[in-house]
């Protein structure tokens, strides 16, 4: 047997070596090396409440806390080596920290397993990554609010089926997506503080007879100890959270890079997207595509496929510590750097953009302001029915003449229903239908003044 066999980790109870496509199957290391930094953190809570406990001397303790610390310095100098036979970030670690302590590195892992280490590890992680995800949302909604805000006057159509509905306030519209956002914060902050407990104290899965502290280690890391070792270590509840908020994030963002797609169209040519966010064609040279709101939308496929597949991982696991659970990284990790590459574009493209007042403000052409004219009659006593009838056969006509309504002389109004004879005129203009909306949260000017004030007061909270 090898002295890298000889070293291993396990090896003691094997007689020869694994075989090389085992090793590969087995190991992690490959993708859990991005776990250095939260594993680091975790052994030296841990190596302190050894010290602390008398489970090893103070000074092995300084000693291991030492050594770790260099570990921790080559591992953000990006000069952390590691290879296949390390398996995984845990055995790295300790590895590299033995190398440079010597052998009080072994007494590290008293009272403690990989099966509580890399659930810590894992807990670290997206307390972590759900912190910066919190920050790239922050900063996307602070843009939303900046474009709301500079683009106060400005009226679009609003859609139902696709197909022009009633105009509305780009302000608000924009602000409909910062509300969306507000729910994915209050989904993050739940994955936050599922992440936020210790799971060390449970060593294999039901505990140790070293008088290991959990409550000592989780103040440490500024967390919550475990209440049950066996569930400590086989639930990834947290990482489920995570891989949910990123999901329904993901779609979120996806359905605004879908409207971002219609709109930087020819066809719609309500927006134009600064260079610096757009990507040209190989072939076409009028080309200016927007790559960028195309992936937002393209990366939800991925985002809801990896909570998908931890869901699925889990679901038939008995409790305790299955290898199966080495899954659960590689979908955490990519859910979170998908959508923290998305919030690292959004914010600064959405205020690079600009908007053609004119296009977009030919909200009301398709007929769009016939719910004012029916809101109009009703408002004057006739049923709404019927006055949604009436403005049906007013649409009608004016297709048949190929006319717009706005067009739609007031003598015919008049002809299709009395009342229309008192129609202020500029009811039928965008402006007119927006600012005529009195409910609370409609898109009337008043009203998204309300909102934006609530929206800078969400975000000062
Ligand atoms: N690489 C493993 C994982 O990612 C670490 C835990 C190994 N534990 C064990 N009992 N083999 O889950």
């Amino acid at each position: 047997m090898s002295e890298r066999d000889r070293n291993h980790l396990w090896g003691g109870r094997f007689a020869a070596s694994p075989a090389e496509a085992f090793e590969n199957l087995n190991a992690s290391i490959p993708f859990d090396v991005r776990l250095a930094p939260y594993d680091i953190e975790g052994s030296i809570a841990h190596a302190r409440m050894l010290g602390e406990r008398g489970i090893v001397s103070g000074g092995e303790s300084e000693e291991l806390v030492r050594g770790l610390n260099a570990v921790l310095k080559q591992v953000e100098a990006g000069r952390f080596e590691w290879t296949l036979a390390d398996e995984d970030v845990h055995t790295a670690v300790e590895r590299r920290l033995r190398e440079i302590v010597g052998d009080v590195a072994l007494k590290l892992h008293t009272g403690r397993s990989r099966n509580d280490q890399v659930a810590l590890d894992l807990h670290l992680f997206v307390r972590d990554a759900a912190g910066k995800i919190r920050d790239g949302l922050l900063e996307t909604m602070r843009a939303l609010i900046e474009v709301a805000d500079g683009h106060r006057d400005l009226i679009l159509p609003g859609y139902t089926h696709l197909q022009r509905a009633q105009p509305i306030l780009l302000s608000h519209h924009l602000l409909a997506h910062f509300w969306s956002f507000a729910r994915d914060l209050k989904r993050l902050d739940a994955a936050r503080e599922a992440a936020n407990v210790s799971p060390l104290g449970a060593a294999a899965l039901g505990g140790t007879p070293h008088p290991v502290d959990p409550v000592l280690t989780a103040g440490t890391l500024g967390m919550l100890p475990l209440v049950n070792s066996l569930d400590a270590v086989s639930e990834r509840d947290f990482a489920l959270d995570l891989l949910y908020a990123c999901a329904v994030l993901g779609v979120h963002l996806s359905r605004l890079g879908e409207e971002w797609v219609l709109w930087t169209s020819s066809e719609f040519g309500f927006a134009r997207l600064d260079d610096a966010y757009s990507s040209g064609s190989s072939i076409m040279p009028q080309k200016k595509n927007p790559d960028a709101y195309e992936l937002m939308r393209g990366k939800a496929g991925r985002l809801i496929g990896n909570l998908n597949a931890l869901l699925v991982t889990l679901k038939g696991l008995p409790l305790g510590y299955s290898k199966d659970l080495q899954e659960d990284k590689e979908p955490l990790f990519d859910s979170v750097d998908a959508i923290l590459a998305v919030l690292a574009v959004l914010p600064e493209m959405l205020r690079t953009a600009s908007f053609d007042g004119a296009r977009m403000s030919n909200a009301s052409g398709g007929f769009a302001l016939a719910t004012e004219l029916a809101d109009f009659l009703a408002s004057r006593g006739t049923p709404f029915r019927e006055a949604h009838r009436a403005v049906g056969e007013l649409v009608r006509r004016c297709e048949e003449e190929g006319i717009s309504l706005e067009e739609a002389v007031p003598e015919k109004l008049s002809s299709i229903h009395p009342a229309f004879a008192g129609l202020p005129r500029d009811l039928l203009t965008p402006a007119g239908s927006v600012a005529n909306k009195k409910s609370s949260g409609s898109t009337s000017p008043g009203s998204v003044e309300e909102q934006l004030r609530g929206a800078r007061d969400f975000l000062s909270r």
